[in-house]
């Protein structure tokens, strides 16, 4: 009889391990587990400070001071964190949880992040996407492979550095010369539709796709470009452009393909919420970063000679461009619970009921 109900407690806790939805990640430092890490490039958060409030204390290569939002997504689906597809522990079992191959730096055009040299390019992540696929097919077979990549979820951030690390790189960059801003930004969603197409024609069919933050605003530009404290007008009017035509796009392929496979998260909307009034998210400041140098804490790299602040969570920023856990947080509840104008056209609690299968 107990040994029954031992035997039957296990049965359920493996249908429940490989019932467990599989998660991948696709994009850049905003969603990077640590993939750079193995990369001869300059594009990394693998040392102290970063991580001190990872439940190891330890640098794990995410751009964080702890969890970032594939983290508390993993959360949400009951999973651990999904492991960097150039880990060497992504073996065996680990397999089944799913992959990121997001590598900080990197945008949806090519020449995206050049100066950093080395990192996984948007098509790249994909061709290993598809090197997973094979890899798991030697392992449990083409057709759970396939039920495995159908039924899991996706969440791919890019297009932030196509204007911060390309267009606004530099005075007169060669793509601001090439093209007039609602020019580019017409061509980096061309682009990302292909991009997309790709991802459904691997097999995606549930994917989360963010837009990019309120760019003129974080430490680094209020640092480099602001003279007031003000959010730079031009990377504004480049994510006022941008935003709303993802969206378009995203709408346009779901009535393509007939279903609803790209969820948009209006993680503008999201940011701007604390940005404009930081107290009532419990912040402190979402003008200074964390950890850096400078006005704002916003020039150069977050380093150990770098100023700290004690409290992490009373800061939007932990870096100069990048969240820290506790916004990342607020933004993953808006992902799981949020209305219609901050997840389109429906939440992940809404995403799970539906794809459950009971
Ligand atoms: C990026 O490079 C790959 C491989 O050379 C190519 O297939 C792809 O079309 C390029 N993407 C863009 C946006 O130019
Ligand atoms: C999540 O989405 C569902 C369906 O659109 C909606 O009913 C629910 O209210 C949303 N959650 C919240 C907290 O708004």
């Amino acid at each position: 009889m107990a040994l029954g109900v031992v035997l039957m407690a296990l049965g359920s806790i493996i249908t429940t391990q490989v019932e467990a939805r599989a998660f991948f990640v696709f994009g850049d430092s905003l969603v990077d587990n640590g993939n750079n890490n193995y990369l001869a490039t300059t594009a990394r958060a693998d040392s102290p400070p970063y991580g001190i409030d990872y439940p190891t204390h330890r640098p794990t290569g995410r751009f964080s001071n702890g969890y970032n939002i594939p983290d508390l997504i993993s959360q949400q689906l009951g999973a651990d964190p999904t492991l960097p597809y150039l880990s060497p522990e992504l073996t065996g079992e680990n397999l089944l949880v799913g992959a990121n191959f997001a590598s900080a730096g990197v945008g949806i055009l090519n020449d995206t992040g050049i100066q950093f040299v080395n990192i996984i390019r948007m098509f790249r992540q994909f061709d290993y996407f598809q090197e997973y696929q094979n890899r798991l097919t030697a392992q449990i077979g083409a057709e759970q492979t396939a039920e495995l990549v159908n039924e899991a979820l996706y969440l791919i951030c890019c297009g932030g550095n196509d204007f911060v690390n390309n267009y606004y790189l530099v005075p007169y960059s060669a793509r601001s010369r090439q093209y007039r801003l609602p020019d580019y930004v017409k061509y980096i969603i061309s682009e990302y539709k292909k991009l997309l197409m790709r991802l459904y024609d691997l097999g995606a069919r549930r994917v989360l796709v963010t837009g990019t933050g309120p760019m003129g605003c974080v430490p680094a530009e209020l640092a480099m470009r602001s003279t007031n404290g003000q959010c730079d007008p031009q990377l504004m009017q480049a994510a006022a452009l941008y935003n709303p035509q993802l969206q378009g796009m995203l709408r346009d392929l779901n009535n393509d393909y007939g279903s609803d496979i790209f969820i948009a998260a209006n993680t503008q909307r999201m940011h701007s919420d604390f940005i404009s009034d930081p107290q009532q998210y419990g912040f402190e400041t979402s003008k200074v970063a964390c950890c850096g140098q400078g006005p704002y804490n916003g020039l150069g790299l977050c380093t150990a000679a770098s100023n700290l602040c004690p409290d992490r969570d009373l800061y939007a920023f932990w870096d100069a461009f990048h969240p820290s856990e506790k916004a990342n947080r607020l933004i993953v509840q808006q992902i799981t619970t949020g209305a219609n104008e901050y997840i389109y056209p429906m939440n992940l609690s809404t995403i799970l009921a539906l794809d459950s299968r009971t």
